[in-house]
């Protein structure tokens, strides 16, 4: 898709919305992908603190820092100039106080030079992002599965399954918009409700695990590239190999090393 075609503006979001245009966003840890992605028409790109998941190798999101989140933003905007990028604030850097909320998501705009946050709640969050928006930084809100919670919701599953719950989200869903947050990640949610969340909202919302009905999809860069072999959760389509593909390369450079094939003539210097 050609750069004119990609939202420019966070206010092109609603407007993207009103005409029916889906979303396609996907998450991004550096500048390579990142100017891969821009090059292959990706309309939003999301620094999620998920990096700590998938490059750092832990369990949960929970140990994710501001600084490794900025650098890691950083370098994504020097990558893709183009598009619009969104950063998680990580666990605990926007829930003790409104004060740090705002300290914290400007430091991220300052440094990293993104166009909005990601922060993860509804109700009880919807202060802070009416906070935030009123110092003029966009916040994309995340309900459902929402992992900076994964110990007290007792695991990454389906939330919203009941009508209790599903009515609870929903008027999660909007406080969040009526505080000011620019769009919606629904994770993990029954196709059902994020229908019925998106057919509420002006705002978009951006599915992962949450059916076809959503404005937008997310997924995380490495899962659909097929490079986080063993992670197969039903919601997730892989769109590649790369973990076959990159195996293959090794092997065959650790095999021409051994063997004194590489490097060539045509590799070294006269
Ligand atoms: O951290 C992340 O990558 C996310 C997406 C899965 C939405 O929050």
């Amino acid at each position: 898709m050609p750069a004119e075609r990609r939202p420019r503006h966070i206010t092109d979001l609603a407007l993207w919305k009103r005409e029916g245009r889906k979303l396609a966003m996907l998450t991004c840890y550096d500048a390579l992908f990142a100017r891969l992605l821009e090059g292959s028409g990706v309309d939003l790109m999301l620094v999620g603190d998920s990096l700590h998941q998938v490059l750092g190798g832990h369990d949960t999101t929970l140990g994710a820092t501001l600084d490794a989140m900025i650098y890691h933003a950083g370098a994504v905007r020097r990558g893709a100039r183009e598009t619009l990028v969104f950063i998680d604030l990580p666990f605990l850097t926007y829930q003790v106080s409104i004060a740090e909320a705002v300290r914290n998501a400007g430091r991220a705009m300052q440094e990293a030079d993104v166009h909005g946050v990601k922060l993860e709640g509804g109700r009880h969050i919807a202060p802070t992002i009416q906070a935030l928006t009123d110092v003029g930084i966009p916040v994309m809100a995340h309900l459902g599965l929402t992992p900076q919670s994964v110990h007290q919701l007792g695991g990454y599953k389906v939330q919203g399954r009941d009508a209790a719950a599903a009515d609870r989200l929903l008027a999660d869903a909007k406080a969040v918009e009526e505080a000011g947050a620019c769009a919606l990640v629904l994770e993990l949610v029954p196709t059902a409700l994020a229908k019925r969340v998106t057919a509420a909202l002006a705002i978009p919302t951006i599915g992962i695990g949450a059916g076809p009905h959503c404005d937008g999809q997310v997924l995380v860069l490495h899962d659909m590239l097929g490079l986080n072999e063993g992670f197969d959760p039903k919601f997730l389509k892989k769109y590649g190999t790369l973990a076959g593909a990159t195996r293959d390369a090794v092997r065959q450079y650790v095999d021409e090393v051994q063997s004194g094939k590489f490097p060539d003539k045509s590799h070294s210097f006269e």
